[in-house]
């Protein structure tokens, strides 16, 4: 499988580790020759069509700051747009930064791969938020997968336990705690009993939050996650529009004592049910969600298995790139029983 890479921060060079360090295994155990053609980053791309040394790449991207610049085969300046339309592969590993606003650059990406007939894997959640029924119904046109497990829940195989280990199954409802900075925030504030203010601060410092923490602490990453799982399992048609959203803000550290009181205490809870909601929630402390720092955790309930809940780390390179590893393995299996069919 020729793939290309486009963004290489801190999840594509965890997946080029990954590779380095799986590559004997992936050919052994899975029959898997991934061979990376190209990677684009802000600087412009590397290419060769034979296979890009890895090792070498992680370090001219560490000394130089753009793969671009590589005497042999960096290409200053090209696009990644240029790069899909003109690159032979197979598959798009696109994890360029999360915007909600428009879904960009990430969306036009996804769109040209799927033009150009190749498969792509994404860990980034702005453009499925925003338009994931149009992306899934264009991959299914084009006649390729679209594969994203990264989205939610990095490495903790949220999506693959509610859409494959539930098979036949029906899902009608889902809750999750879907963001570790605001499970970490919270998990402070109800076991020091400090503000959101200072939780915040602290959570900065550990960097488990952004200097903009925005996105995290008023819902938005929880409804993006949200959106996509209620499409992909669900097989509801939403976006983003769809969910009402209300972040940790004003959560108190009085809120916490009073649900202290009654043995709950205060998460950020995304739930499908009848709609799709973000909200700060009182949840029992004996109830599955109640994990601390900064853990996911999702309960589906299915109509004859009954409550699942699946608990992990939501973030990290190393994490993230395990899940693109998983889609990309899927996209091979999907592709050799379409052969056989
Ligand atoms: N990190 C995690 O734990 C995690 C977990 C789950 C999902 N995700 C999602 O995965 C995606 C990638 O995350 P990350 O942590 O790897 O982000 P990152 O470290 O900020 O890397 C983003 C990469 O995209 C490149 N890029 C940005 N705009 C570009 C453009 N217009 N053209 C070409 N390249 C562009 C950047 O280039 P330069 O290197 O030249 O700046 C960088 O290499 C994000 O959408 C994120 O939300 C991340």
């Amino acid at each position: 499988m020729r793939i290309i890479l486009v963004g290489f921060g801190v999840v594509c060079q965890s997946f080029a580790r990954l590779l380095l360090l799986r590559e004997v295994e992936l050919v052994k155990n899975y029959g898997f020759h991934p061979r990376v053609v190209a990677i684009v980053d802000h600087g412009g791309a590397i290419i060769n069509s034979k296979g890009l040394d890895l090792k070498k790449v992680l370090s001219l991207k560490a000394e130089k700051g753009t793969v671009a610049v590589s005497p042999e085969h960096g290409r200053l300046g090209m696009s990644p747009l240029d790069v899909i339309g003109s690159v032979e592969a197979e598959a798009v590993v696109e994890a360029t930064p999360t915007n909600i606003k428009d879904g960009e650059p990430g969306l036009s990406h996804i769109k040209a791969a799927f033009r150009s007939g190749k498969h792509v894997v994404t860990t980034n959640k702005g453009p499925l938020a925003l338009a994931m029924p149009a992306l899934t119904e264009l991959a299914d046109y084009n006649k390729v997968c679209l594969r994203f497990s990264g989205t939610v829940g990095a490495g903790t195989p949220i999506l693959s336990l509610a859409k494959k280990c539930l098979l036949g199954d029906r899902i009608v409802s889902i809750r999750g705690i879907l963001n570790g900075t605001t499970n970490y925030i919270l998990t402070e504030m109800d076991e020091k009993r400090i503000s959101f203010q200072q939780a915040l601060e602290n959570a900065q410092k550990l960097g488990c939050a952004e200097a903009d923490p925005s996105m995290d602490i008023d819902g938005f990453d929880a409804a993006c996650k949200l959106v996509i799982m209620a499409n992909w399992i669900m097989n509801k048609k939403v976006t983003l529009k769809n969910v009402s959203i209300q972040g940790i803000r004003n959560v108190t550290v009085r809120a916490l004592e009073e649900a202290a009181k009654k043995h709950c205490t205060i998460k950020l809870i995304g739930s499908i049910q009848d709609g799709l909601k973000v909200a700060p929630t009182e949840i029992s402390r004996h109830d599955p969600l109640f994990v601390g720092g900064v853990l996911n955790a999702v309960t589906f309930v299915s109509e004859f298995a009954g409550e699942e809940t699946i608990i992990g780390r939501g973030a990290g390179g190393m994490e993230t790139a395990s899940a693109i590893l998983r889609d990309l393995l899927d996209i091979k299996q999907s592709l050799a029983t379409r052969l056989m069919a």
